[in-house]
């Protein structure tokens, strides 16, 4: 998420280092306002450094260059600004525009959140209650001040939320309205390796990388996802993701049923094999002879079983064809009772293994829709927006 924090002349903009480091790590893009009097409390080199961006202060930047408001505010997902002082929340209610900060604010249409600190007879003061209220009113999120020690030595009401808490407050909210949020999606991704000897498999050059974009996609979507992963060098997979490693077509089988019963939806992308050798030599299998036969058996359909389980659940296979691929693609989706089949065919360029990017078609037993060519980040977008209508 692109979360633009504002920072305002207060002693507890001190911490605001930690809450840019908070929400980085979170793995938010950041980027800072600060108003020329929190320049006192906190430089804009410690903000950039952390927030990996160049720090705004004002309309003009040194090399004359001009700090859009709108831009910057149509860029963001959410305004946050914290601390937010009685003079900056008084403005933001009475509707004053005197700063790159209030403008980009009276520009926003995405959430604002406001995490007010001032000390504790002026936080108790009506004006500043009236302010707040007022700001609710319109629409802003408030992260109240909490109880303690104040900069001035006093104790009471008026220091700003830990910057952890008030990260928390805004990902518990934003959770609450992801369009995913309570559904548990189970998906399997990447090849399999079959052993043949302690040293040998039977594998494909499967990477995985379809499925991890669809589970990364449904995490960001607030899914629980479950994601059954075969030997996959892929790293960018989202920590909040419940992975299950596995390494063979068997072990891919049991972790894959093991959660389809809890889950809402299935979707299963990975390259398992069709086949496994019926027995895995105890030593290695030494070089004689011109000739080496193995002897390989079906593995398990991990997509057929899941159909047969299936009660409520939605299912969605894959298809990776080369000839006859559409209706190659609904013979697998009736034989396997599946709800969808997302069909791609090695025939077209840039879609398949090892790629970057995909080509799709979505098929149900009542339509069939094609997509273009796409980054594989933006077919994950499409493949779950058709699996959530099913
Ligand atoms: N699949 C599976 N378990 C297997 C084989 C395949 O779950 N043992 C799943 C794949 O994850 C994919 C779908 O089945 O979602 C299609 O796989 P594919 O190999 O193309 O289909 P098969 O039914 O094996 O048909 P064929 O190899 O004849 O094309």
């Amino acid at each position: 998420m692109k979360i633009l924090l504002g920072i305002t002349g207060g002693i507890a903009a001190y911490k605001t280092p930690q809450l840019v480091r908070l929400l980085v790590k979170k793995g938010h893009n950041v980027r800072v306002i600060l108003t020329e009097k929190a320049k006192d409390f906190v430089t804009p080199l410690t903000l950039s450094t952390l927030s990996k961006e160049p720090v705004l202060s004002d309309f003009a930047t040194i090399d004359g260059q001009w700090n859009s408001h709108v831009a910057l505010a149509q860029w963001a997902d959410l305004l946050l600004i914290a601390p937010a002082t009685a003079n900056t929340i008084a403005k933001m209610a009475s509707g004053q525009c005197d700063n790159l900060l209030l403008a980009t604010y009276f520009s926003a249409k995405k959430p604002v959140w406001v995490a007010p600190a001032m000390d504790l007879d002026m936080y108790a003061h009506p004006t500043v209650t009236e302010n707040l209220i007022k700001l609710e009113r319109f629409g802003n999120h408030i992260i109240p001040a909490t109880y303690g020690e104040l900069a001035s030595g006093l104790v009471g009401q008026g220091r700003m939320a830990e910057p952890e808490d008030i990260v928390a407050s805004i990902e518990t909210a934003l959770q609450e309205t992801l369009p995913l949020k309570d559904r548990k999606i189970l998906i399997t991704a990447g090849p399999t390796y079959q052993a043949i000897d302690p040293v040998r498999f039977i594998g494909n050059f499967s990477t995985g990388k379809m499925g991890i974009a669809i589970a990364n996609e449904a995490v960001r979507q607030g899914a629980e996802v479950h994601l059954v992963l075969g030997p996959s060098a892929e790293k960018n997979i989202d920590n909040k993701i419940h992975l299950h490693r596995v390494v063979s077509a068997q072990q891919m089988y049991e972790a894959a049923v093991a959660q389809f019963e809890t889950c809402d939806m299935a979707i299963l992308a990975a390259a398992v094999a069709d086949y496994t050798p019926a027995e895995v030599a105890a030593q290695k299998i030494k070089k004689k002879g011109d000739k080496l036969t193995l002897t390989l058996i079906p593995t398990i359909d991990i997509l057929a079983s899941l159909g047969k389980l299936k009660t409520t659940q939605k299912l969605i296979g894959f298809a990776l064809e080369t000839e006859n691929e559409v209706e190659n693609a609904q013979l697998k989706l009736q034989k396997k009772n599946l709800d969808a089949i997302v069909l791609n065919s090695l025939r077209d360029k840039g879609a398949g293994f090892g790629t970057d990017t995909n080509k799709i078609t979505f098929i149900t037993a009542q339509q069939l829709q094609e997509f273009p060519l796409k980054h594989k980040e933006a077919v994950a977008k499409d493949i779950l927006q058709k699996c959530m209508s099913l």
